[in-house]
């Protein structure tokens, strides 16, 4: 059984666009009911009927935990698109339904009596938006730093300003203004948490400045998002339960050629190399290990991969499924 299978029917209620490469869609369920709950920095897989075939996209909740009337989710345009975003900002509409699955939280924020310090870079500000809800809600004492190449290209800049007030701080690169991340991490108190999303320079400058400066692990939390980390050669995967050959284009997953092949279902719950999830057994071949989740010692072994980011060092790849 695939978890987190698209299966909850959603209408498109609204549409805007955010910024020039990125638009806010509003969805509602479509028997008119309450969606299921969610806490914040959660994310939905959404299914997208794109030319090339379905595909299964994550995205972060925007919305509200508190109104489950609607979810809202942000989808920034791609270049590089598999047609997933192109679909999104070019064909979706008011009115059209889309399969989404229930949320799923590999983000959550961490009770705390000190600060929560929340470091978004660019489009990273989408886990933060549901998660400025809670902690607003629950009176907790926090920071936004949110930086961004242009006011201009970035998204929900005045939405966020007037919603967190002193609260937000703004790291525009157009002006100049960088994110003293070395320096926030320097104010810390012993109970403050750091969340970072964004670009991976910025999650580790973040995880730079923690070692650097003595921070427990527990105390800082990232979350990627899995566009840098797809992409390479094309290869084949060999199924070796049924002897079935499955092609790998070059802009694909393992995960995303095996759900167009369908002829086997897979695991997946983050579709980032984080959560573990997706693992399956290497029968023969060599994987080039791009996840999150295996050790250092686990990916020199060569016994298994997480086939959402990963992919073969060769041309085949012999997979136990
Ligand atoms: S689905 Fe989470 S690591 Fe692959």
């Amino acid at each position: 059984m695939t978890l987190q299978t698209p299966n909850i029917a959603v209408r498109v209620v609204r549409i805007e666009q955010a910024s020039p490469l990125i638009k806010r869609f509003t969805l509602q369920a479509a028997d008119g009911g309450d969606l299921p709950a969610f806490g914040g920095g959660s994310h939905i897989i959404v299914q997208i009927p794109a030319a090339s075939g379905l595909l299964y996209n994550a995205y972060s909740l925007l919305s509200s935990p508190f109104r489950l009337q609607q979810y809202q989710i942000a989808v920034r345009r791609e270049e590089a698109s598999r047609g997933g975003s192109a679909f999104m900002h070019e064909q979706l509409a008011v009115g059209d339904m889309l399969q989404i699955s229930s949320p799923n939280n590999l983000f959550p924020l961490h009770a705390t009596s000190g600060r929560q310090i929340l470091i978004a870079g660019g489009i990273g500000i989408t886990p933060f938006m549901s998660q400025l809800e809670e902690l607003q809600a629950n009176g907790a004492a926090f920071e936004l730093h949110y930086a961004f190449r242009s006011r201009e290209q970035a998204a929900f800049v005045d939405e966020l300003s007037a919603r967190c007030g002193a609260h937000c701080h703004l790291h525009d690169a157009a002006r100049g203004e960088q994110c003293d991340v070395a320096g926030l991490l320097a104010s810390l108190d012993m109970t403050d948490h750091v969340y970072v999303c964004g670009p991976q320079s910025l999650i580790e400058a973040v995880q730079q400045a923690g070692a650097e400066q003595g921070i427990p692990p527990a105390r800082l939390h990232w979350e990627q998002f899995a566009a840098s980390t797809q992409g390479g050669e094309a290869f084949t995967v060999v199924l070796a339960r049924s002897g079935r050959e499955i092609r790998v284009e070059a802009e694909q997953s393992i995960l995303q050629a095996i759900e167009q092949d369908g002829s086997v279902a897979v695991d997946c719950l983050c579709r980032e190399g984080v959560c573990g999830t997706c693992e399956v057994a290497i029968v023969q071949g060599e994987a080039e290990h791009r996840d999150q989740y295996l050790s250092e010692e686990e990916k020199a072994a060569q016994k298994s991969l997480l086939i959402c980011v990963s992919r073969a060092r060769a041309s085949r790849l012999v997979l136990d499924l």
